[in-house]
């Protein structure tokens, strides 16, 4: 019997300008590319329930990152090499075909989810929208020697006349590392090393999932996203983090010289980001915008899960700077409208929709944005100024999340809500909190604080569905 894809039965969560699933379940970004004058997202996704499941790679092409269409499924796992699944990964363009490699997963069939075992796969296409798997996977069959069980989400890059590929491991030590292998035709690879280990399980992790290695200004930048690192102070929050190491890898001698682990965005719902040079040069992010075991209540919806905007990196006083990119403002609705804040100590913020920009531009003082329903704040994002710290704070989840900036005379927040999410970039995207909220209603959004004075802001409506699901 052919099982039914979910069925979306209610859209009050349903988003208007983010990547989500048409129905259905929705996880990391895959295979974020640019092919054949398109940019191509994939997704670990499972259509047939609004939950984890056997992971197939869900398909959306854009020619301008903002108007998406989603094309048919990808990959469906179930064959000899990927029988569990059709775990995370890379896609690269090589003679005019697509090639994607991604994780095949498989279960001993004892009934013990971690009882399974992860090898490295291809498919390829030459339209961009049809894939076909490799006669000959899997491409790399098992984790090195000193490796446990898992080995999976390659990313595969070309420096000079080589092809490079890293993937998320764990060491038998159980350390997270990423280990790297080197390939001239994309078919043959050979085992390099480690490039990067874990030195300790609770500060730095047990294993590191989702790897992305890439050069920004002069550096090289490797973002992954670690299991097992505790809680620290106000660090390291959520279930998994997601961050980066600034470094130097030598490909001579597949090492990456490093500094400390910092983590990328400040939120409740981010994971398992990925990048992609886009043809003029600019290092393109895109991420989940969820947590595992995260509350979704799009759900009972027959859906879960979206994407984040994508973001332009930057690498600036040794930091990483998320910004929108600019092709966003083709969201933009109307020419905007402005606000100059003279003298009130609670600025409203209205509009009949839930699809906004709003930037503002506030003095460096402390003040108070929220947004709140009949009867919740749901977010509330506080700044104090002695401590050049925000503090964001979720209602449903009683939970607080922190950040900290570099002074400076003003503060600038560009801030993007959707009918269920909310992303804020503080000053050009030094600090980045991105987060979902729950609401039936229209939620009212404003600041507060008698040092609103002075400061401006504009607010723009954004298109809804402009992501056009066939
Ligand atoms: C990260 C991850 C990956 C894996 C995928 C499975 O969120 O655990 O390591 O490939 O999700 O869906």
């Amino acid at each position: 019997m052919s099982q039914k894809y979910a069925k979306v039965t209610n859209n009050r969560y349903r988003l208007g300008y983010h990547i989500m699933p048409k129905s259905g379940w929705i996880n990391d970004p895959n295979g974020f590319s640019y092919f054949d004058g398109y940019y191509h997202i994939f997704y670990q996704h499972y259509p047939f329930k609004p939950e984890w499941g056997p992971m197939h790679w869900g398909h959306a092409r854009s020619k301008d990152l903002v108007n998406w269409e989603t094309l048919p499924i990808a990959l469906t796992p179930g064959g000899l090499e990927d029988k569990d699944g059709c775990f995370s990964g890379t896609a690269i363009e090589k003679d005019g075909l697509l090639y994607l490699f991604y994780t095949g997963h498989h279960y001993y069939g004892d009934n013990n989810p971690d009882h399974f075992w992860q090898n490295q796969n291809l498919a390829y296409s030459n339209d961009g929208i049809h894939f076909k798997k490799y006669s000959e996977n899997a491409v790399i069959s098992k984790p090195p020697e000193d490796n446990t069980h898992h080995f999976r989400d390659p990313k595969v890059w070309k420096y000079q006349d080589t092809y490079y590929m890293i993937i998320g491991s764990q060491n038998n030590r159980e350390l997270g590392r990423i280990i790297m292998y080197k390939s001239k035709d994309l078919i043959n690879w050979e085992y390099l090393g480690p490039v990067s280990e874990s030195k300790d399980q609770s500060a730095e992790g047990y294993m590191w999932e989702c790897p992305d290695l890439f050069d920004l200004n002069g550096h090289h930048v490797l973002l992954f996203s670690p299991q097992g690192i505790q809680t620290k102070e106000e660090k390291y929050l959520n279930l998994f983090q997601n961050g980066y190491f600034i470094g130097n890898l030598d490909y001579q001698n597949t090492v990456f010289t490093r500094g400390e682990f910092k983590e990328l965005d400040h939120g409740h719902d981010f994971y398992a980001p990925q990048t992609m040079l886009s043809p003029d040069n600019r290092r393109i992010l895109i991420g989940w915008m969820a947590m595992w075991e995260s509350h979704m209540p799009e759900k009972k919806d027959g859906w879960s899960g979206a994407l984040t905007l994508p973001r332009e990196l930057i690498l600036k006083n040794n930091h990483l700077y998320m910004k929108p990119v600019d092709e966003l403002k083709k969201l933009r609705i109307n020419t905007g409208i402005k606000y100059e804040v003279k003298n009130t100590q609670h600025y409203i913020i209205s509009s009949d929709s839930k699809n906004l920009e709003i930037n503002i531009s506030i003095p460096y003082r402390n003040f108070t944005f929220a947004m709140k329903d009949s009867k919740d704040e749901l977010i509330s994002l506080n700044f104090n100024h002695d401590k050049n710290k925000f503090i964001l704070y979720r209602n449903d989840l009683n939970s607080y999340r922190y950040s900290t900036i570099m002074n400076s005379n003003k503060l600038k927040l560009q801030i993007y809500v959707d009918t269920s999410s909310i992303e804020i970039f503080i000053n050009d995207g030094e600090s980045v909190f991105t987060e979902r909220y729950y609401t039936e209603e229209i939620p009212e959004i404003f600041i507060k604080d008698k040092d609103v004075i002075n400061s401006e802001i504009e607010v723009f409506e954004l298109k809804n569905n402009v992501i056009t699901f066939d």
